[in-house]
């Protein structure tokens, strides 16, 4: 089984499904119950970002924690490797679930016969929302980032079913339970440009920060592209925020005025706990699992602060809200 770091970072961006160690990170794909062909999803990851931005925590109470607003679509990022390589090129026209990438009514991968059909809510829309979602594989793998899918349902949904992953001739290869991050974790998978950059890169990537505990801290996961490349190898030291990434005290995106500086609890601690968290890019990727950082707030207390990359010069080149996991049920 594939279980590199890089492959753990790439699962890590799986945010609202349950990651617990390398390989079920990396292998959240799992053969269909019953499959017996030759194909063996080995790896890549599956990403639901709630659609737009208004998917941000809008209310919090002591039990559940996340309402979102939302226009109830999903937009799935995936990367997939080990999927049927005919998928692109084989004609699939008429050919029912082919190369499909598909949410299904199922609550797990452990018998076929629950699995059932695709999920979206049909009250709301009698045209299936998933037939037109096809992955195209291209030198082993496929990927698509950002792709929109109305289904009618909220990420809060569709949280406890199954991604099916399809062959060419439209056979279940591939089931991935979709369950929930730890309760009370914060994602964030919409980084924009920092208001005002005007630089070249460009971040894209996902970040979650799962409780500490009961402690006030956070403990960071991230998976981001289009950082600057020159961090972890540039020399930075002396450089402020280099190479950085933080949560700061503003509330959104929109004005850079607004976005302030590090945000934790001076009360309780004098040093900046953010200082000393950076990423190193290699080939073009940069990510980290489980950093712990000692804030003295909780998750609750970050959760509509705003996260910002920062480039090997310390400038900010990236910004993006949080939101909630979803409380388990
Ligand atoms: C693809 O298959 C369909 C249905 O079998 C057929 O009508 C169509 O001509 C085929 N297209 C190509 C380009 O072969
Ligand atoms: C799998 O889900 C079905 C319903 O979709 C349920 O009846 C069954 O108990 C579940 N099995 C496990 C092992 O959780
Ligand atoms: C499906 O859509 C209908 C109509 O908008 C809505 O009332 C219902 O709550 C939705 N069902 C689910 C499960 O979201
Ligand atoms: C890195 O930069 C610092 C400050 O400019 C300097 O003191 C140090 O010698 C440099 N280290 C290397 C390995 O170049
Ligand atoms: C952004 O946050 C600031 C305070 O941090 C607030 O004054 C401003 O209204 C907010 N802008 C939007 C568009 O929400
Ligand atoms: C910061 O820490 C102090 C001392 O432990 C505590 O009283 C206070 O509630 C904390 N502030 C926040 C915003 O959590």
């Amino acid at each position: 089984m594939l279980c590199s770091h890089a492959a753990l970072a790439l699962a890590l961006a799986i945010l609202n499904w349950q990651v617990t160690d390398c390989d079920s990170l990396l292998v959240p794909f799992v053969k269909y119950p019953g499959y017996m062909g030759s194909l063996s999803v080995t790896g890549g990851s599956v990403l639901f970002s709630p659609r737009g931005s208004d998917a941000f925590l809008t209310h919090r109470g002591p039990d559940v924690f996340l309402t979102q607003a939302s226009d109830a679509s999903q937009i799935m990022s995936y990367e997939i490797i080990g999927g049927d390589a005919s998928c692109g090129t084989a004609n699939v026209t008429g050919i029912a679930n082919a190369c499909g990438v598909h949410i299904h009514v199922g609550a797990n991968c452990s018998d076929a016969s629950t699995i059932g059909g695709h999920f979206w809510n049909k009250t709301l829309y009698s045209t299936d929302p998933w037939q037109s979602v096809m992955y195209k594989t291209v030198k082993g793998k496929a990927y698509a980032t950002n792709v929109r899918i109305a289904t009618g349902l909220t990420n809060q949904e569709v949280a406890d079913r199954v991604v099916i992953i399809h062959d060419a001739a439209g056979a279940r290869i591939s089931c991935i339970p979709v369950s929930i991050g730890s309760p009370g974790g914060l994602v964030s998978s919409y980084l924009v440009s920092y208001p005002g950059y005007t630089g070249k890169l460009s971040v894209m990537g996902s970040l979650r920060f799962s409780p500490h505990g009961s402690d006030a801290s956070q403990i960071l996961s991230y998976k981001i592209s289009g950082g600057d490349s020159s961090c972890g190898t540039a020399n930075v030291t002396g450089i402020a925020n280099a190479c950085g990434v933080h949560i700061h005290v503003g509330t959104n995106c929109s004005d850079a005025s607004t976005i302030g500086g590090h945000f934790w609890n001076k009360t309780l601690y004098s040093a900046d706990p953010w200082q000393s968290v950076m990423y190193a890019t290699v080939n073009g990727k940069a990510s980290a699992a489980d950093v712990t950082i000692a804030t003295g707030l909780t998750n609750q207390e970050v959760a509509d602060r705003v996260v910002i990359i920062h480039d090997a010069t310390g400038a900010r080149i990236s910004c993006s809200q949080m939101y909630f996991f979803k409380q388990p049920p």
